[in-house]
């Protein structure tokens, strides 16, 4: 689904095209230490996330997965941003997010560079899409918190 309409901005626009179609890091990992699944709800699209996380740190990082191209945009720039970041940035950069997009104002945010998210800042004038921005980084977000249960290796 091509939603990039909704995004008045010409170069965000673009910046979403490209990601759109040319993700970054599709495709599973051959061995990674998390295997995350997320699901949204409200459209039936899904998202398989793989990590290596060794020594605290992302080493590798792949997706699988259709949808939106919302959903496929901040998925790309998600495995840009946490690729070679430690877990507890990796979170900072996700609450960071999904504070912005929700309007809330989180402690420990104010810093955090989330680089090219910025261009999905219009996503906040449709409250239905905001689930579609957030399937990968709520996927993330889980698996960082519960990470013993999904452990493969
Ligand atoms: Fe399904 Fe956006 S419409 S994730």
């Amino acid at each position: 689904m091509d939603d990039t309409n909704i995004f008045d901005d010409d170069l965000y626009r673009q910046i979403i095209i490209d990601h759109y179609q040319n993700p970054h890091h599709q495709g599973a990992l051959e061995c990674p230490t998390h295997h995350l699944e997320g699901f949204n709800a409200s459209c039936g699209d899904s998202l398989e996330l793989d990590l290596k996380i060794e020594d605290g740190k992302v080493t590798a990082v792949g997706f699988e997965g259709s949808g939106c191209a919302i959903s496929m945009t901040s998925t790309s720039m998600l495995t840009d941003l946490i690729l070679g970041k430690s877990v507890e940035e990796a979170k900072r950069i996700t609450k960071a997010f999904k504070a912005r997009l929700l309007g809330k104002d989180e402690d420990g945010c104010e810093d955090v560079d989330i680089g090219e998210l910025e261009a999905l800042d219009g996503v906040k004038a449709y409250p239905v899409r905001i689930k579609c921005a957030l399937l990968s980084w709520n996927t993330l977000s889980e698996g960082l918190e519960h990470p013993e249960g999904l452990i493969m290796q």
